[in-house]
């Protein structure tokens, strides 16, 4: 009987890590899950899933809750939900201990908090691999109440311009690091295959539901009043917004990564919004 390999996903009940859930279940791989509520994780019946808290890794129980969740694993795919690298270190040191390799899902924006991560994990000793993938095709799912209600985006910067990555490829590309060689020490930037405004975006959310659907661009100022209004802290309200008008002056650029490592093309933002229509549709 071959072995089998048995993987440990972190975060695996979110928008990537239950892809890479659900990649693995087509491989031979084992996989077990770290989730707050097991109760409620909704993960496949073949998935072993222990409860922990990442945010509470300085209690023992947690630590102990991870130290049994890694035994006997092979491969980590790390997603780390929070924008310190605090409490890294205890994760890092279990999984060294433990495993023989870590998947780091980081981003392109390379924050403060994810360089030091990725830092740390190049010098853990671990065979690793760095995904560091742009904007996420998910993120229009933001609009998606405004669209369901009005049919209508009234958001700034129209003319930012990204290549949406499905997040089925960036769990493709998981899976090939996680169990696959010629990964290690290698990073990443898996994006969709086609650079588009958000304008078109909303555009092609509208031509896929067949409910046109429009772009209402809205100042900066009033977009941060309505974020600040929310409880987004100040800080991050600026990031965000900066981040998009630096997207319309340089608008970022598809790369070739999803298809070079998993031989296949990268999914179109059509085909994610077809995935996803009913988050658009009215019901
Ligand atoms: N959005 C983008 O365009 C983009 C681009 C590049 C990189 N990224 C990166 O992608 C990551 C987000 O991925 P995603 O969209 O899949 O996330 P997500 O859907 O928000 O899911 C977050 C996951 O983290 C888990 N989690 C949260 N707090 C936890 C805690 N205290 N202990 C244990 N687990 C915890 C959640 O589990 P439960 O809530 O079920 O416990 C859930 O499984 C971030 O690191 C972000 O920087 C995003």
């Amino acid at each position: 009987m071959t072995r089998r390999r048995r993987t440990l996903v972190l975060g695996a009940t979110g928008t990537v890590g239950r892809q890479v859930v659900a990649r693995l279940l087509e491989t031979d791989a084992e996989v077990r899950a770290l989730a707050r509520d097991p109760g409620t994780a909704d993960l496949p019946d073949e998935v072993e899933v222990a409860r922990g808290d990442l945010g509470d890794l300085g209690n023992l129980g947690d630590l102990g809750t991870l130290r049994g969740a890694l035994d006997g694993v092979e491969a980590v795919f790390l997603l780390w939900p929070f924008a310190t690298a605090e409490g890294v270190p205890p994760l890092l040191n279990a999984v060294a201990e433990r495993a023989r390799r870590v998947v780091y899902l980081s981003s392109a924006a390379v924050r403060e908090h994810e360089r030091r991560i990725e830092r740390m994990i190049e010098r853990s000793g671990l065979e690793w691999t760095v995904l560091r993938p742009h904007a996420f095709a998910a993120n229009a799912l933001r609009w998606a109440g405004q669209i369901r209600a009005e049919a209508v985006v009234r958001e700034p910067y129209g003319a930012a311009a990204m290549p949406p990555l499905h997040e089925r490829d960036l769990a493709a590309v998981a899976v090939h690091a996680l169990l696959g060689d010629g990964h290690d020490g290698a990073t990443y930037e898996p994006t969709g295959p086609e650079t588009l405004t958000q304008a078109e975006q909303v555009r092609v959310i509208g031509e896929v539901t067949g409910r046109p659907v429009r772009w209402e661009e809205v100042s900066p100022g009033d977009a941060r009043r309505r974020m600040l209004d929310l409880g987004w802290p100040p800080p991050v309200a600026d990031g965000v917004l900066a981040a998009q008008a630096a997207l319309v002056t340089e608008p970022r650029a598809a790369t070739a990564a999803v298809e070079e490592i998993t031989g296949t093309p990268a999914r179109t933002f059509r085909t994610w919004v077809t995935d996803h229509a009913d988050a658009f549709t009215p019901p």
